[in-house]
């Protein structure tokens, strides 16, 4: 095992100012102290080896059956940190088979649930004991902060399973008076073979999210990680096997899209399928999954999220949290604060303060204390956001800081606010997913809530207001699936998450996560004696 990254030697406590966690979540940011987004210096080495770059399934690392590999990502420099098996369909179709073959065959799912519930609580101590390799790893990939890493996901990650773990031996069905003389009652079962597509924004978090529930509901799993983030799914999978996980049971794939993720979608014997991402590839598996077995989906999708700045704001408070609830994870947030209403009595103040914040934003190597932003995860991305930069600047909104690259290498972007942004600009419609606060003006209640509720998008939204009734009315008004009123981005494994509209089908998270890897099955028995009853 590789020597545990110190955590110590890479922070400086005194200086971490920029996210204040609030018991398992995490609220809004404080006031940073760094002044100026600092230049990209010499890459600091991450301090963990990668130990895992096969396909594991069925308990084991092994080789794509191509023999192929691709290459992951530093995102700081462009560089290759490794080349990882490449899955395709065939390394699917071992995966499934064996995920099958540990369903019908194998200990999961028939073991009691208090077994169940003990190998998950294990799993948690494990990747607890693990944290800061796990973070580096992550950080390494991904190229977020290794404090976000190391503080606020993996212990997020440890609290998803603990909290699943919980739910093992809490999964029952009911007894139902039905009209006539019959006992009827409901088994609440596994549904199969899960299918789960995830992305790269939060890899360990979308792991979480998607294999506690179905994990702690007894189905087995075949995970395809993100092509550019493959590296810390396969080090928690192996530390769940140490726990005890019977081989089989959880297969992760590396591998790409149309190959890896397409042919499990659209596989025959997956009875379920989660898949995290872009719109557009959430109507692709639907309609893989449709096409294929009718398999049941859920999609959790992209965002256009509202963040709305009422007049009796405090306006410091404000300006902190809409900066926080736009910037966090670079801005590769689905639910990201990405269009600003501010209300026009105090839209100029707020723009100004904005501004200061946005460009003391500390810029750098994100295993440095004290770094806010590292760079973005991939050059398709990092293009992606410059050319959505550029699109803003020539629709005619005001761009009143960054709107560059930051640095020569790697992915960086300077944090960059926009004003006097208009609601049919590109910028204020379309999913950046980067570091671009977009400040919008309005003037009334009605107005903002029909704006805000003008988009395909319905993932989250953020209020910011001392008022009970604005903020009961914004709440209800509102067509999203998570309102976070005075704090945004407070997460926890019980808290529902999903969206309306285009951003997505279900919830993951919480008790309402557990239907979606649960069969019900009726089981009626006609009663011998009822009028001794
Ligand atoms: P994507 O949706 O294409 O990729 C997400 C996952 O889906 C990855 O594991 C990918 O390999 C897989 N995938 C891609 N094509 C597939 C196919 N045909 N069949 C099955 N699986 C497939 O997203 P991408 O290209 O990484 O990012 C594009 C945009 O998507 C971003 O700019 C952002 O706007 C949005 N996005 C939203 C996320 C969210 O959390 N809702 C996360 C990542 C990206
Ligand atoms: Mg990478």
């Amino acid at each position: 095992m590789a020597s545990a990254l110190k955590i110590s030697r890479l922070l400086s406590r005194s200086s971490f100012s920029s996210i204040s966690r609030g018991g398992n979540g995490y609220l809004g940011a404080t006031l940073s102290k760094y002044s100026t987004a600092s230049a990209v210096e010499e890459p600091i080495k991450p301090g963990v080896e990668v130990e895992h770059t096969q396909l594991l399934i069925d308990g084991n690392f092994v080789d794509a059956a191509s023999g192929k590999t691709f290459p992951t990502l530093d995102p700081r420099t462009g560089e290759v940190i490794a080349h990882v098996a490449e899955g395709n369909s065939e390394d699917v179709n071992r995966a499934v088979a064996a995920a099958r073959k540990a369903f019908d065959e194998g200990p999961w799912p028939k073991m009691t649930a208090y077994e169940r519930q003990r190998i998950m609580l294990r799993a948690a101590d494990l990747i607890e004991k693990h944290n800061d390799d796990i973070a580096a790893l992550e950080t390494w990939d991904n190229g977020k902060t290794y404090e976000q890493s190391a503080q606020i996901e993996i212990p997020m990650l440890v609290r998803l399973f603990r909290y699943y773990a919980g739910w093992a031996d809490k999964i029952h069905g009911l007894t139902i008076p039905a009209d006539g003389p019959h006992h009827v009652q409901t088994l609440h079962e596994p549904i199969g073979v899960a299918g789960q597509i995830i992305p790269w924004n939060f890899p360990l978090l979308m792991f979480a999210w998607k294999v506690g529930p179905a994990l702690a509901c007894g189905n087995t799993i075949v995970l395809k990680t993100a092509e550019q983030t493959p590296l810390s799914a396969l080090y928690v999978a192996k530390l769940l096997h140490e726990a005890g996980l019977p081989s089989g049971v959880l297969n992760v794939v590396s591998g790409f899209g149309p190959t890896a993720g397409a042919a499990l979608a659209s596989h025959m014997d997956v009875d379920k399928l989660a898949f995290t991402g872009s719109t557009d590839t959430g109507k692709a598996v639907l309609e893989l999954a449709a096409r294929s077995n009718l398999k049941p989906v859920t999609l959790e999708l992209g965002g256009k999220s509202p963040f709305i700045v009422c007049e009796d704001a405090d306006i410091d408070q404000a300006v902190e949290l809409a900066h926080f609830a736009l910037f966090f994870n670079q801005g590769q947030c689905c639910c990201a604060g990405s269009r600003t209403f501010v209300h026009e009595r105090i839209y100029d103040e707020f723009v100004h303060k904005a501004k200061a914040r946005a460009a003391k934003r500390a810029v750098g190597d994100p295993f440095k204390g004290g770094i806010e932003q590292g760079p973005q995860i991939d050059s398709d991305q990092f293009e992606k956001i410059l050319k959505y930069i550029r699109s803003g600047v020539q629709n005619g909104a005001t761009l009143e800081t960054g709107g560059d690259r930051l640095g020569d290498k790697g992915f960086y972007i300077q944090p960059t606010v926009f004003s006097n942004v208009q609601d049919d600009m590109v910028i204020a419609k379309e999913e950046i997913f980067g570091p671009v606060q977009t400040i919008l003006k309005f003037k009334d209640l009605r107005e903002v809530i029909q704006r805000a509720n003008n988009t395909r998008y319905g993932l989250a939204a953020g209020i910011f207001t001392k008022d009970i009734d604005t903020a009961n009315t914004l709440t209800r008004a509102l067509k999203v699936g998570t309102v976070w009123v005075n704090c945004f981005d407070t997460f926890d494994a019980a808290i529902p998450f999903g969206g309306y509209k285009m951003s997505g089908q279900g919830r993951e998270k919480g008790e309402y996560s557990l239907k979606n890897y649960l069969q019900v099955k009726a089981v009626v028995t006609p009663l011998k004696n009822p009028a001794w009853l």
